[in-house]
């Protein structure tokens, strides 16, 4: 499994208990006032989505310049007219 496919599966896992502590605050909330660790629950969940979704968005781009960089060091004649 590539680094990609496993940062891609755990944000999509993470998604999910983002969602069920958005809906337990909803639940919680309808019922008085909630306590502050249901409150907060989604605060972590949110922050690794996040990070994992800047990697995600970020990984594409570092991937192109690599493999131009790597295209170039073998074969350094291709980019001599520039
Ligand atoms: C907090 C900031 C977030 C950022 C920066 C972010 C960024 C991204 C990026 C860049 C992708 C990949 C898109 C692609 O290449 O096709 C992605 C996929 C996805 N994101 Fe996020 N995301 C964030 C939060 C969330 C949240 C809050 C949810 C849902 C509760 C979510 C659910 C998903 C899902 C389900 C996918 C598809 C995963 C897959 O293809 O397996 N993301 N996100």
């Amino acid at each position: 499994m590539s680094a990609r496919t496993g940062i891609r599966q755990f944000h999509r896992w993470v998604s999910m208990i983002f969602t069920l502590t958005v809906i337990a605050n909803f639940v919680a909330m309808a019922r008085g006032t909630p306590p502050a660790w249901i409150t907060y629950a989604p605060l972590l969940p949110l922050a690794l989505l996040l990070i994992t979704g800047l990697s995600l968005f970020a990984l594409p781009y570092v991937e192109r310049r690599t493999a131009r960089r790597a295209s170039a060091a073998s074969n350094p004649t291709s980019s001599a007219s520039v």
